[in-house]
């Protein structure tokens, strides 16, 4: 292993320290990347880098920005790192939100790009870098560096300790080069990048996108090894059946009458989810199948994000108007064709939510991975649900059990959530045993096992050179 001296740099903490009435509460943001690195670094035990944003967070840290053991409970350090107001603004809600997620992900957002955000980018990524040089125990640590926001960290990071093991690890897609041009500092990106002793990407067509662009850059020379490491969750242990309440229980806490069917999605309130894609979908099916009114409900959780946005402000107006004029146009006193929990939800009330649904919808326009789609699955041990996926997420390579869906057809995925109301119980059991199989066989262990056991192997065998 490399516990000792392992190191995970991200832009988001796994845990945020708020001030309530009732004392300091600390909270899991919602999003993928925390899921999945919060299991390894639990296992694993290391350091963890990356920026403090809770209005607690300062207080529960200690002289040198650890958090304090009384309020963290994991083997890990979690060292904070602390951003102005126009560091936040120019680095991770200009460059990073603005411009880099909208070129990764197609959807009808268009990256916009500001000379004044990429010098943020560049400072913080300083900073980041820095901080990871003091907290290298030795002069060769490993270090796991999260997705777009830190591109330039393993260049700053090579540049201080040349034998580092320096994995990044590229949570969402990755585009064409075609696309990739746009991008005035792709040069400076892909050098970033390309210092690395290992890049991930997470599906073979993001890696093959990577690897085009690698040749097109002037400076793709670096040595890293390049490769599809897809990513995933932490099977759960052995797990009771879902008690038979649950499902009333659930209905009853978002105010759905017991027996009502339930469809559900789980989301950042993302323009890249196809959210208005999936409720127009819905909208369909009740208009085709008119016996369906009154019978089924579509729980949307939707985690709100990156407020300070206007495509964010815009996507959740968005979203929130078609509920209501679809709750207008069909609801009765008694049922809601849509309810929206436009909050975020912890980790137990989503599970309840996968458990005592019939469906999960998953239809991002464009999407890594998802990971909703692999923590239904894993929550349904009574081998019954359907999983709906866009084949435009990364987890549709892997799981081709689900109802995989164009996230642009509505009709299509109106088609598809009507079959998977309609499915005999044993299609669903053989279906989501399939793709049980699947996840349980791949675990976010596994994909930090090979991303770290290349980057190590590597490295070595480098040092072993002549
Ligand atoms: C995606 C990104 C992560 C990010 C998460 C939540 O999963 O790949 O890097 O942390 O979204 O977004 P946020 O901006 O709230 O951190």
């Amino acid at each position: 292993g490399c516990g000792d001296d392992l190191i995970v740099v991200s832009n988001r903490a796994p845990c945020i320290h708020s001030h309530t009435p009732d004392g300091v509460i600390a909270q899991r943001p919602a999003g993928g990347l925390v899921t999945a690195l919060e299991a390894v670094l639990a296992k694993e035990g290391g350091c963890w880098i990356a920026h403090g944003s809770g209005d607690a967070d300062r207080d529960t840290c200690d002289e040198h920005d650890h958090v304090r053991k009384e309020h963290l409970d994991a083997p890990y350090r979690l060292r904070r790192l602390w951003l102005g107001e126009d560091e936040v603004a120019g680095y991770y809600e200009g460059l990073s939100n603005e411009g880099l997620w909208p070129l990764c992900h197609r959807t009808d957002v268009e990256p916009t790009f500001r000379d004044a955000d990429w010098e943020h980018y560049v400072r913080v990524n300083r900073r980041f870098a820095e901080a990871v040089v003091a907290e290298a125990a030795t002069a060769r640590p490993v270090v796991l560096v999260q997705d777009y926001h830190l591109a330039l960290v393993p260049q700053m990071v090579r540049e201080r300790l040349p034998d580092a093991v320096i994995v990044l690890f590229w949570h969402i897609p990755f585009p064409a080069p075609q696309r990739l041009a746009r991008l005035p500092w792709r040069e400076q990106v892909m050098a970033g990048l390309l210092a690395s002793t290992v890049v991930g990407l997470q599906t073979p067509a993001d890696r093959d996108n990577f690897k085009l662009a690698r040749g097109a850059c002037a400076l793709g020379a670096g040595a890293a090894h390049v490769d599809a490491y897809p990513i995933s969750i932490a099977w759960p242990g052995r797990q009771e059946l879902p008690a038979p309440g649950l499902g009333d229980d659930v209905r009853r806490r978002f105010g759905i009458a017991p027996g009502v069917r339930l469809l559900v999605g789980v989301d950042r309130m993302d323009y890249t989810k196809g959210i208005p894609e999936r409720l127009q979908a819905f909208e369909l099916l009740l208009e085709l199948r008119p016996e369906l009114l009154g019978q089924v409900s579509l729980l949307q959780i939707g985690a709100p994000c990156r407020g300070a946005l206007p495509a964010y402000q815009e996507i959740s107006r968005q979203v929130k108007a078609m509920t209501a004029r679809i709750n207008a146009r069909f609801g009765t006193d008694t049922w809601q064709p849509v309810v929206l929990h436009a909050a975020s939800a912890n980790a137990a009330t989503v599970t309840d939510c996968y458990r005592a649904s019939d469906v999960c919808l998953v239809t991002s326009l464009h999407d890594g991975m998802n990971l909703v789609a692999k923590e239904f699955v894993a929550a349904r041990n009574n081998l019954r649900g359907v999983l709906v996926l866009s084949r435009q997420a990364g987890a549709a390579a892997e799981l081709e059990q689900a109802l995989l869906v164009e996230p642009r057809d509505i009709g299509g995925i109106a088609r598809a959530i009507g079959r998977a109301l309609d499915m005999p119980p044993q299609e669903q059991t053989d279906r989501m045993r399939a793709m049980r199989a699947v996840v349980s066989q791949n675990t976010v262990f596994g994909w930090a096992a090979r991303l770290l056991g290349d980057g190590m192997r590597i490295a070595a065998g480098r040092t072993a050179r002549p």
